[in-house]
């Protein structure tokens, strides 16, 4: 199935709703401000959508309570992350009462579900514009309809692609760093671990041409960028509907001037190929650090999940890495709690995360999506297990990565500078300071007298809390 292209450039239905939009925003300065949960493919998201409001001729509020159009980039990858947009939608409600022209969206994942619309017209009638995840294209129409249709109840735009097969091309972005870029390759994903919702509101899988990503990293790299991450559910299965590997992209980028570092993410064990370990060889731009979900230690648990490969795969490929490139740190993803997960499988996760010294983990408690296989199998884990499961595990892996950071003490390390520390930055102490990425992604917090950002700068290491460190510029 080949992909729809949809070039936003030359798209009539856009440019005409985003004009309109601007002469209705000329001489008022109107505001917009955008929520994120979830995922980098998210924060992503929302800096396009941010360009598509700014092209509208929109203004960045710093704060919801200013903004003229609210809109919600929501996640649904686990309850938790559902139940912050629902309190978030509760809280709006007071916001929309004291300013009846404030337009309200959900845009993203949780829209993707079943019934989803169905449900937020019931309990939030308020909410102007619903759009799914692939319809960013859609939203300066949406947001015209809601400020110039009189008819409350026709000021309300719901829409979503059912095909899932659409890329949009040349859209506005409004990145929120520079020296850092986030780049989207591939979209959705065909995988279907037991567990998740993300091939559901997703879709399938479908890669951007390389000549137009090439063309983007270029633009990057002329505007300042020095470090790519690309991005894609299943980053490292890139390329396969268009005969064109994800290493021979990689390869492709790591040619690009200007361009210092490469990252990616999130990869899936079953297609990291030969020639992808061998790009860590080869590619100096690659940075030395691999993100790669094992979510399980225990071969039934896996099989379980889905995940078509197991804990001896999992393992053969880390060793081939570290042979490859000895610097590499690898990063992980874990599950707890699993239906079925019994004290010996959650052992086994345990010893996997001694044997693998992960240089840091994403843990999760097992949440059960609607719809989704793993939701139906019986044997569901209590909460309190999984919760005494979590706990234990997180235990175990904090003491393993403050151990692989204390490594680091009085080694001198490059970094690339990101500048001072924001103010979202919740892993800084002192907000003084700057900050700078180790090629291993370790932040390392510095004092510096001008800002450094967007410079290598080598680093020497003298202390670490937990994930980060903290040093001197030599
Ligand atoms: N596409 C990426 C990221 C998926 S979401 C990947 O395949 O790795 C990020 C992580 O959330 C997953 O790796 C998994 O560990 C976790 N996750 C996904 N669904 C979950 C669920 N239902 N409950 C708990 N954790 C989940
Ligand atoms: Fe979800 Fe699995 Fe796809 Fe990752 S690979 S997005 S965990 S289905
Ligand atoms: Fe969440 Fe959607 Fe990402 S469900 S994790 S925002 S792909």
């Amino acid at each position: 199935m080949g992909s729809n292209i949809i070039n936003l450039s030359d798209n009539a239905e856009f440019n005409k709703a985003v004009g309109e939009l601007r002469q209705i925003n000329t001489g008022i300065i109107r505001h917009y401000y955008i929520y994120t949960f979830g995922c980098q493919m998210n924060v992503h998201d929302s800096e396009i959508l941010s360009g598509i409001l700014s092209e509208c001729g929109f203004h960045p509020s710093p704060k919801a309570e200013n903004a003229d159009v609210i809109l919600i980039n929501t996640c649904c990858i686990r309850d938790h992350a559902e139940q912050k947009t629902l309190g978030l939608l509760g809280t709006l409600k007071e916001l929309k009462a004291q300013n009846p022209s404030l337009v309200i969206g959900i845009i993203g994942c949780m829209t993707q579900q079943l019934d989803f619309a169905k449900k937020i017209k019931a309990k939030f009638p308020y909410v102007d514009i619903i759009l799914g995840t692939n319809c960013a294209d859609k939203l300066p129409a949406a947001v015209l309809n809601a400020y110039t249709v009189e008819d409350s109840k026709k000021r309300r735009t719901l829409y979503h692609d059912d095909n899932d097969s659409s890329i949009i091309e040349n859209a506005p972005v409004k990145r929120s760093r520079s020296v850092t870029s986030w780049l989207n390759i591939m979209y959705g994903c065909n995988n279907f671990c037991t567990y998740c919702i993300v091939p559901y509101v997703r879709g399938r899988e479908r890669s951007r041409s390389p000549e137009a990503i090439l063309r983007e990293v270029k633009e990057l790299a002329e505007n300042g960028t020095k470090e790519i991450t690309l991005l894609g559910q299943n980053v490292n299965s890139y390329g396969k509907e268009l005969d064109y590997s994800f290493a021979r992209l990689i390869r492709e980028i790591n040619k690009v001037d200007g361009i210092e570092r490469i990252r990616f993410m999130t990869s899936h064990p079953k297609d990291i190929s030969d020639e992808l370990i061998s790009a860590f060889g080869e590619c100096e731009k690659l940075c030395e650090h691999l993100h790669l979900p094992l979510q399980s230690g225990s071969d039934k648990i896996l099989k379980d999940m889905n995940r078509k490969y197991d804990f001896a795969k999992y393992s053969e490929i880390t060793k081939k890495l570290r042979q490859t490139q000895p610097a590499i740190e690898i990063s992980t993803d874990i599950i707890v709690g699993f239906p079925g997960e019994t004290d010996d499988d959650f052992k086994r996760t345990l010893d996997a995360v001694e044997e693998m010294r992960f240089s840091f983990a994403f843990m999760f408690a097992y949440s059960p999506r609607n719809g989704t296989k793993a939701a139906a199998m019986e044997n569901q884990i209590p909460n309190a297990l999984k919760k005494e499961r979590l706990n234990t595990l997180i235990a175990k892996q904090n003491e393993i990565s403050a151990q692989i950071s204390s490594e680091y003490i009085g080694k001198t390390v490059e970094i690339l500078s990101e500048g001072r520390v924001s103010d979202e930055d919740e892993d800084a102490v002192d907000k003084t300071k700057q900050m700078g990425r180790t090629r291993t992604n370790k932040k390392v917090y510095f004092v510096g007298d001008d800002d450094t950002s967007g410079k290598i700068l080598h680093a020497k290491i003298n202390n670490s809390v937990s994930v980060t460190l903290g040093g001197e510029i030599v």
